[in-house]
């Protein structure tokens, strides 16, 4: 540690960064990771030798939002000991609150949102500076081109931000903006880089990913207006890229070429998180989520004839404002009809600045009672869904070693996180593994012959 402290000064600088929320905060703290990289940072995972600490944040909640004061709390001794250390908020909150939280704590030197990171080492090089505007320019067309190492053979990549939809409950419209689709040559670019550097399998990001369109290319006849299901199409063509994903959808984006891509796109996963939020009419509506239970139930009909064996996930949120019994009867009745195989539920956490900030809540210990009965009916269903997968045979991308020698550890196409014996492979591996066995959060399997 010493050593470490009194390495000269034309050794690297180390950034450390911590990521809150969700998956596309953390292909953002990759990208931040990068352009930090050309400024001749590198990467390190412990925080006390780091010359810069980077926390990217989430807003989504009351509770991942004061996250941030702590772990700025915890940091202060750091920065006392080391004033060079430079402390820097990206993400949600940075959006949400900018200035606000240097003046809260004065130790954050940067504060940069969402959408204009890619100055962030003009910012760093300028020593101190909030940056929370929406610029025209795309900030991945500034950031510099990822230099040519080799990635882990699962990886993430944005193609849509923001959200249009205003759900009465979410800040991400407010963090995030107006839905942007990245246009079809950048997203193609990206994922042909990746999968030349070893990526086998790409989750295509979006805070409303099917709300997705762009123009095709004006080659071969492919041009005109493209939809999700016709991207995911082009994304199929490319060699050396064996597994799809998406997420996050939302119902009413559902377009016909999405379904029908997952009936005849082998490599388009059986996986889909289409949160629905809640099962009553009038919750709903409340909401603003500009569907029904019928709607959404009919929807998951058709994308089971698509699918049959698709693995169904959903957000909930209960005790949302003027949330009855009765209302939370209709959720749990709408989780028994679709059988889902995990899902997120959550406490409702007023957002200021969001449409229902000042409704009149619901009792908190009634909405807990709520949470946990709806989390048990989820367990149970996700613990059945799982050992079900008993005895069947899945195809499973390595993505590390598992704890124990010989053994190896990656995702089934549902998802599922399996454990094999397989003392001959390697990351990056796709095999076939029959499932001997479910735990609890993970599966565990054999090498098919
Ligand atoms: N309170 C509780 N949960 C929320 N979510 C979004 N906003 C809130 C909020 N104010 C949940 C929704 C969404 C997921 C990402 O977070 O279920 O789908
Ligand atoms: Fe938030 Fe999703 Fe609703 Fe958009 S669709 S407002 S991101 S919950």
């Amino acid at each position: 540690m010493t050593d470490q402290a009194s390495t000269p000064v034309s050794a690297a600088k180390k950034l450390f960064i911590k990521t809150y929320g969700c998956q596309m905060n953390v292909y953002d703290s990759q990208r931040m990771a990068e352009a930090m990289g050309a400024e001749g940072y590198v990467l390190t995972e412990n925080q006390s030798e780091a010359d810069m600490v980077l926390l990217n944040t989430c807003h989504i909640r009351e509770k991942a939002a004061e996250k941030l004061y702590s772990d700025l709390g915890r940091l202060k001794p750091l920065k006392a000991e080391r004033p060079d250390l430079k402390i820097g908020v990206a993400g949600c909150v940075a959006q949400a609150e900018g200035a606000e939280i240097q003046r809260r704590m004065p130790i954050v030197d940067l504060v940069v949102g969402p959408q204009a990171y890619h100055r962030l080492p003009a910012m760093a090089r300028a020593g101190r500076g909030v940056d929370t505007e929406f610029p025209a320019e795309d900030k991945f067309e500034h950031l510099p081109k990822p230099a040519a190492t080799r990635r882990a053979p699962a990886a993430f990549l944005t193609v849509q931000e923001g959200c249009d939809k205003f759900c009465a409950f979410c800040v991400v419209p407010y963090t995030r903006g107006a839905e942007v689709s990245r246009p079809v040559d950048r997203i193609l670019r990206e994922a042909h880089d990746l999968v030349s550097r070893g990526v086998r399998e790409i989750t295509l990001l979006g805070q409303n990913v099917n709300g997705w369109h762009g123009e095709g290319p004006s080659l071969e006849g492919q041009g005109g207006e493209w939809g999700f299901g016709r991207l995911i199409r082009a994304m199929a063509e490319i060699d050396g890229l064996d597994r799809i994903r998406y997420t996050t959808s939302h119902p009413n984006d559902m377009a016909d070429d999405l379904i029908e891509a997952h009936r005849s796109e082998p490599k388009l996963m059986p996986y889909l998180h289409l949160p629905v939020q809640s099962g009553s009419n009038r919750i709903l509506k409340a909401m603003n989520r500009k569907h029904t239970v019928d709607q959404y139930l009919r929807l998951i009909d058709r994308i089971r004839e698509a699918r049959p064996d698709i693995l169904l996930t959903s957000d909930f949120i209960v005790g949302f404002p003027g949330e009855t019994d009765q209302d939370h009867r209709d959720t749990l009745d709408l989780v028994a009809r679709v059988n889902f195989g995990t899902a997120f539920s959550f406490k409702y956490s007023p957002r200021p600045g969001t449409p229902a900030y000042d409704r009149p809540e619901v009792d908190t210990d009634l909405a807990d009672a709520r949470l946990q009965e709806l989390q048990a009916l989820l367990s149970s269903q996700q613990k059945a869904v799982q050992e079900s997968m008993v005895g069947r045979e899945v195809s499973v991308l390595f993505e590390k070693p598992g704890r124990n020698e010989g053994q190896m550890v990656g995702k089934s196409d549902y998802l599922h996180a399996v454990f094999v014996e397989a003392p001959q492979a390697k990351v990056g591996d796709l095999v076939r593994v029959r499932i001997t066995h479910s735990a609890a959060n993970s599966l565990a399997g054999e090498l098919v012959a």
